[in-house]
């Protein structure tokens, strides 16, 4: 049996919502947090552990995966779910924005992106039609559609030059994806800081009629403030039966704020990456392991948490692992950060479900900022 790809809404608060988005893979939960899985893995997760989470969906990368292993061999090995042992939703991005954060010798124009891996120094193209046909190969439920995100502070113009682009990109992508019921092709909002290229740049994709519309290019160095604002002139603009996905963001104070904003999808590297690097997310704040004071603390990180990682292994053996550099250090602190933001996703659906977002949320800061030692 096959069912289309779908978005209903359950119940909103406010702005915010909560909703289910259906795939023949299966159902996201919204708002939804999307581990990373770079390189057709979330690094340092068993993908049975990211499910166990509550994770519905996990991100992959066109850029990463057309270099390595390359988008031909993974279609014939059955396609990217069966490759990394992941049966549920996935979302890869279209590769431009990692073009422009990771390649060297990058040229941009109106067919495409010509850049040099950063793997062999090798030469490739990406179109928007040869991003939508890699993520295609790869079996991608959801698609990106090729754009260009201009680093913040940026000049009007550069802002404008590049949202048209993508604007252009993105009916090209459309175009190239073509008639596909149990799949969807995004758009994405670009425009720099700039409220009324925003504004056109929302309206222009929404008269495209994608299944999906996600906000780029934040969080690229501006202020929180201005990120907010923009949510602020763009959601207005989106269509309220369709899914609203922020790119890249965030930390959980952004990610609460921009669900209190109506954003139903999110993914960043910062709860994998911080675990890596001797960081743990908790209710009550971040935890750095790295520090001395941690050395002979026998108390676990949340007792309270349902994640192993958080209430069983003490502070001084994470703090222990991590100035060893041991691999297990960095397992569990990646464990316990992804428990902590699906925990939060968890909870920000319920509040909502049950009209208490604005209490939760505020229940949530009060957490963040009380620490506890
Ligand atoms: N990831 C974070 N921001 C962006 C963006 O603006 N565009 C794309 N394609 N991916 C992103």
């Amino acid at each position: 049996m096959s069912e289309r790809f779908t978005f209903s809404l359950v119940r909103t608060d406010g702005t915010a919502r909560t909703g289910e988005i259906r795939m023949p893979r299966g159902v996201i939960r919204t708002p939804a947090f999307m581990p990373v899985g770079t390189a057709a893995t979330v690094k340092a997760m068993y993908p049975e552990q990211v499910k166990a989470l509550g994770a519905d969906v996990v991100l992959g990368n066109t850029y990463h995966l057309m270099l390595r292993p390359g988008a031909e061999r993974v279609a014939a090995l059955g396609g990217l779910h069966r490759f990394m042992n992941w049966p549920y939703p996935i979302l890869t991005d279209s590769g431009g924005f990692q073009v422009m954060s990771l390649a060297q010798l990058r040229k941009i124009d109106e067919t495409g992106v010509t850049f040099q891996s950063h793997l062999d120094g090798s030469t490739y193209e990406l179109t928007p039609e040869r991003s939508i046909e890699i993520q295609g190969l790869l079996g991608a439920d959801i698609q990106m559609q090729l754009d260009e995100c201009v680093r913040l502070p940026c000049s009007d113009e550069e802002a404008e030059r590049a949202m048209r682009l993508s604007l252009r990109w993105a009916e090209r992508c459309r175009v190239a994806f073509g008639e596909q019921p149990e799949r969807a092709v995004f758009g994405i909002v670009q425009g720099g800081a700039v409220e009324r290229l925003r504004v056109e740049s929302a309206r222009a994709l929404v008269d495209m009629d994608l299944k999906g519309y996600a906000v780029g290019g934040l969080a690229v160095g501006e202020p929180q403030n201005v990120m907010l604002r923009m949510l602020d002139v763009v959601v207005p603009e989106l269509p309220a039966n369709k899914p609203r996905y922020l790119m890249g963001v965030g930390t959980p104070d952004d990610i609460v704020e921009a669900v209190r904003r109506g954003i139903d999808m999110f993914d960043c590297v910062m709860p994998t990456r911080a675990g890596r690097h001797g960081l743990a997310y908790t209710r009550f704040g971040k935890v750095n392991l790295r520090n001395a004071k941690h050395a002979e603390d026998p108390r676990p990180l949340d007792p309270d948490s349902g994640c192993v990682a958080a209430n069983t292994y003490s502070r001084a053996y994470l703090h222990h692992l991590v100035k060893a550099g041991e691999i297990l250090g960095m397992m569990l602190l990646t464990w316990n950060n992804l428990a902590y933001y699906q925990d939060l996703m968890a909870g920000l659906r319920k509040a909502i479900a049950e009209g208490r977002l604005d209490d939760f949320i505020a229940e949530t800061k009060q957490g963040w900022a009380r620490g506890e030692d």
